[in-house]
C-alpha cells in the first residue's frame, strides 16, 4: 500500500518544497519514493536540479493518463527517488489537481512512499482534494511564535476553511518546524515544543542549504559527502517516525 504524505504550509517563511525534497530522499534510502509537486502556484524543482528534463511532462501530463501505469512515464530519477515535476500555468496545475477521479488511484501502487507538495494552503485551494486523500498532512512552519499559532489554530479547526469546506482529521495532521534562514531573533527552541501545542510535532529541520544542493544534483543521503550534513540526520528522524506511525496504524 502506498503512503501519501502532504506537505502544505499555513503561513510563514516557507521551506515546503525542499522539505518534500528532503523527505523523499530520506525515504528513498530505505524503501521506493517519489515526490509529487502539486503546488498551484508552480513548481520549483525543474529549477533547482540541473538534470531534471523540462520537455519530459509532469503533473499536468500524469494527470490525464487513464491507468496508473500511465503515469510512471512522467517520473524522472533523481538519486535514490523519482520526481514528478508541475510546470506552467496555475490553471494547468489546478485542472490537474482537480482530475476528476482524484489522485489516490492514481498514486497507489506507484511507490512505497509519495511525497508531495501542495505549497500554501488558501481558502479555495485546488490542493485540497490531495491533501483530503493523504495518509497524512504535514504542515510546514518556522519556529516562530506567529507562524506556529496560525499553524497550530488551523489544525486546531480540522483542517476546516470556512471558505472551501475543506476539512481533514487533526490527527492525521502533524506540524514540521524547518528553519529556513529567517528571522532569528523571533525563534522558539524547536526542541522545546512539547505537547503544549496540541499538536504532533514531528520533528525539525536544521538551516542547511548545502544538503538540499547535493540532493537536488542527485546524490543519495547515504553518499559519503552527507557524513557532516546536519539535515540528514534530520530527515532521517522524521522519516523513521512515519514509517513507525504508519506501521502501527495497520496493526490496529
Ligand atoms: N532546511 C533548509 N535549510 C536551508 N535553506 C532552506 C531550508 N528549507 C528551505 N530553504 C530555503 O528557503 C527558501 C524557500 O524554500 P522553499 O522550499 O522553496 O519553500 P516553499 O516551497 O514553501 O516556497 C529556498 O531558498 C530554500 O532553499
Ligand atoms: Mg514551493
Amino acid at each position: 500500500m502506498t503512503q501519501v504524505i502532504a506537505l502544505a504550509s499555513v503561513k510563514g517563511t516557507g521551506g515546503v518544497t525542499s522539505s518534500a525534497l528532503g523527505l523523499a530522499a530520506a525515504f528513498g534510502m530505505r524503501s521506493d519514493a517519489l515526490v509529487l509537486e502539486a503546488d498551484p502556484s508552480g513548481g520549483s524543482l525543474l529549477g533547482w536540479c540541473p538534470t531534471l528534463d523540462p520537455t519530459a511532462g509532469g503533473l499536468y501530463e500524469a494527470a490525464f493518463e487513464r491507468e496508473r501505469p500511465g503515469l510512471s512515464t512522467f517520473v524522472q530519477p533523481l538519486g535514490d527517488i523519482g520526481v514528478v515535476v508541475a510546470q506552467g500555468e496555475p490553471y494547468r496545475i489546478a485542472a490537474a489537481l482537480e482530475r476528476p477521479r482524484g489522485w489516490r488511484s492514481l498514486l497507489d501502487g506507484i511507490a512505497d512512499r509519495v511525497v508531495v507538495d501542495l505549497g500554501r494552503l488558501f481558502p479555495g485551494t485546488p490542493a485540497r482534494a490531495v491533501a483530503g486523500v493523504s495518509d497524512r498532512l504535514i504542515l510546514v512552519a518556522p519556529p516562530e511564535p506567529g507562524a506556529l499559532a496560525a499553524t497550530v489554530e488551523w489544525i486546531g479547526r480540522g483542517g476546516q476553511h470556512e471558505a472551501t469546506g475543506m476539512r481533514i482529521e487533526s490527527s492525521r495532521i502533524g506540524l514540521l518546524t524547518v528553519d529556513t534562514g529567517g528571522d532569528r531573533r523571533q525563534r522558539i527552541d524547536p526542541h522545546r515544543l512539547g505537547d503544549e501545542l496540541g499538536v504532533e510535532h514531528v520533528g525539525h529541520l536544521p538551516f542547511d542549504g548545502a544538503t538540499l544542493e547535493t540532493v537536488c544534483r542527485g546524490a543519495s543521503l547515504a553518499h559519503r559527502s552527507m557524513r557532516r550534513s546536519r539535515l540528514a540526520p534530520a530527515l532521517s528522524a522524521v522519516v523513521e517516525r512515519l514509517i513507525v506511525e504508519s506501521r502501527s496504524k495497520v496493526r490496529r
